[in-house]
């Protein structure tokens, strides 16, 4: 018998976090973007929801899986890397979205570089995970799942 649809949780990930693992392990540690995919996808299946993990080195194809998850997902996670910074464009997409969104950073960017405590998109995503490693996608997806189960 077929059941309910699980709900999609779109992941998104920004540029050089193709480079996870060899980038910069001491502030990314070692885990690879596709262990967090694993480790993510265990958890979604656990919950009972789908995930469509992506990353993209571009502002645009970002901005366009932004205006794609508007009618097929139920919820949103995006580590936008360098572009949380200096994305307009980005923030403008994410604003438009009417579902859950968690902004999600591996570092604490509140304690690094002054350049990076600024983040464009916190003021239109649902809140902001930081500074827990690849656990904070975790972190970020089980707070989705209690969103959506209080509001069904
Ligand atoms: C990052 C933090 C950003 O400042 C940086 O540009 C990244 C990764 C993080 O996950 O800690 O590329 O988003």
């Amino acid at each position: 018998m077929a059941g309910r649809p699980e709900p999609i949780i779109f992941i998104l990930n920004g540029p050089n976090l193709n480079l996870l693992g060899t980038r910069e392990p001491d502030i990314y540690g070692h885990h690879t973007l596709e262990d967090i995919s694993h480790s993510v996808g265990e958890r979604a299946a656990a919950l009972s929801l789908a995930i469509d993990f992506r990353q993209s080195n571009h502002e645009g194809q970002l901005i366009d899986w932004v205006q794609e998850a508007a009618p097929l997902a139920s919820g949103l996670i995006i580590n936008a890397a360098g572009y949380t910074h200096t994305s307009i464009a980005l923030r403008d997409a994410l604003a438009s979205l009417s579902m859950p969104s968690v902004e999600v950073h591996l570092s604490n960017i509140h304690a690094r570089e002054t350049f990076r405590h600024r983040s464009l998109i916190a003021p239109v995503v649902t809140g902001q995970i930081a500074g827990f490693g690849a656990q904070g996608y975790i972190l970020a997806l089980e707070v989705i799942a209690a969103m959506l189960s209080a509001n069904s």
